[in-house]
């Protein structure tokens, strides 16, 4: 049989086993695993001394995401894909935003507009859903997820886009009908909504407020309402960017219910504290996402639950605005309100948790794979085309030096942002090269793909 590829002598990691395997790809699949494939080959990869592993699938970005009057984000679909692939990835699931009064189908079409032939890897929407109108839920959300969207969030937070507990039960039976999995970004808003007037009102303006003005507590409550809405219409429910441990007390709770309950965090909430918002200046800024970053005893609750298997998915929530501009984190108004939430990640992913993570002893190989691709290919419908190391499955590897140490420095990077909040973190582990459906897209820091070569991916309902 003649091959496009061979990758020779690489250590292959999947979510359950790690074994030495020669691997031969024909037609962007893996068409044969063996101890030493004898086939001609058009390419072939040296991975002796390397990890191969299924290419990583971050399940939470946003790009090109409409943020609010005169923000902009900093990532479109080229430069965030871009950074991902560098990054390890060779799938993202960016969010498609409905905005208020706008038909969904509108909203999938523009998402496409911006995503075609602009990506670098392969890409998949969650639609979020902002008017849950009648014609919405009845007709334009279930012919979309019967088309293959299907993945829908709702934000209990956030004035412009939250639902209020009717509609979010309303969204959520409409999801389970046609078949898709619902995702909640869960924060009581009348809580933060009352917290931030106060501290706006004694003059607390500094963007270390931020995290104050949105608890534990306001997390933790919200995230029981979401799985018990959940429950009472029996829809599957993945509890978004986690941050402590009461929180992941509730989905414990809920599990030990019955209740399909998948659970992500990221990495702020393992590497970044709230202290970090009290930086000086106007530096805290760089910091400010929601759920905010927490204190120690919350980052070992979260490490914790990705030790124990409690978190299924390990994404980076990338939200990039740029630290030294109007448009970003210096917008005007001068006060930790008009800070956009949101910090980038994609690119930083993987290196943090396998450095963090499987260098440090707290998870082992096969887990950090299961955290950073299985699990999301799994929750999402699209596995074992993505996902895993398989015949049949796309050719998706992702080569992995596993000493080769780096210092994270934002102009090493790949994104449009122009910081990274984990500038000066010393990693061991960094992907060297990544295929995608078996062509060669970066190898030793080298752009190789374009930006046609990312594909939507369509999933069953
Ligand atoms: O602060 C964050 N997380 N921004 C991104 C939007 C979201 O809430 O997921
Ligand atoms: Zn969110
Ligand atoms: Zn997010």
């Amino acid at each position: 049989m003649s091959l496009d590829l061979i990758v020779r002598g690489g250590t292959v990691v999947t979510a359950s086993d790690t074994f030495k395997c020669d691997i031969g790809v024909a037609d962007g699949r893996i068409v044969q695993l063996a101890t030493a494939i004898t086939d001609e080959a058009a390419a072939i990869y040296d991975a002796r001394g390397l990890l191969v592993m299924p290419g990583g699938i971050d399940s939470h970005v946003h790009l090109a995401q409409p943020s609010g009057e005169g923000v902009e984000m900093a990532d479109d679909f080229a430069s965030g894909t871009r950074s991902a692939l560098f990054g390890g990835n060779t799938t993202v699931m960016p969010f498609c935003l409905q905005e208020k009064g706008q038909s969904l189908r509108a909203a999938v079409d523009a998402y496409h507009a911006k995503a075609h032939n602009n990506c670098l890897t392969d890409v998949s929407f969650h639609l979020i859903i902002t008017d849950p109108t009648p014609a919405v839920l009845g007709q334009e959300l279930p012919a979309l997820i019967a088309a293959g969207y299907t993945s829908v969030k709702v934000f209990m937070t956030y004035e412009a886009m939250r639902l209020n507990d009717a509609e979010i039960l309303a969204t959520m039976d409409a999801a389970r009908r046609a078949g898709a999995v619902m995702l909640v970004h869960a924060e009581n808003e009348d809580v933060i909504r009352y917290l931030s007037d106060a501290h706006v009102q004694a003059g607390n303006i500094h963007a270390k407020a931020h995290a104050s003005t949105r608890p534990i507590a306001a997390e933790r409550e919200a995230t029981h309402r979401a799985l018990t809405l959940a429950e009472v219409v029996d829809v599957p429910v993945v509890i978004v960017h986690i941050s402590n441990g009461p929180t992941i007390d509730e989905v414990s709770r809920a599990r030990s219910r019955g209740q399909r309950v998948i659970a992500e965090t990221c990495p702020q909430y393992l590497l970044l504290t709230k202290d970090d918002l009290s930086a000086d200046g106007w530096e805290g800024a760089k910091y400010v996402c929601s759920p905010p970053p927490r204190d120690r005893e919350q980052q070992d609750a979260c490490w914790r639950g990705l030790e124990t298997g409690v978190f299924d998915l390990f994404s980076s929530d990338h939200c990039p605005f740029r630290f030294d501009d109007t448009a970003g984190k210096k917008r005007p108004g001068g006060t930790f309100v008009h800070i956009p939430n949101g910090i980038p990640g994609v690119e930083t992913r993987m290196p943090i948790l396998f450095s963090e993570g499987v260098k440090k002893g707290r998870i082992d190989l096969n887990r950090f794979v299961a955290l950073t691709s299985t699990n999301h290919a799994k929750t999402y419908g699209l596995y074992p085309q993505k996902g895993t190391i398989a015949i049949g499955s796309d050719a998706d590897l992702t080569i992995w030096n596993p000493d080769l140490s780096r210092t994270i420095r934002h102009s090493n990077l790949h994104d449009n942002c122009d910081y990274t909040p984990y500038e000066g973190l010393e990693v061991s582990g960094w992907p060297v090269a990544v295929y995608l459906r078996g062509q060669l897209m970066m190898k030793d820091d080298v752009l190789l793909g374009s930006g046609s070569d990312g594909a939507y991916l369509l999933r069953p309902a």
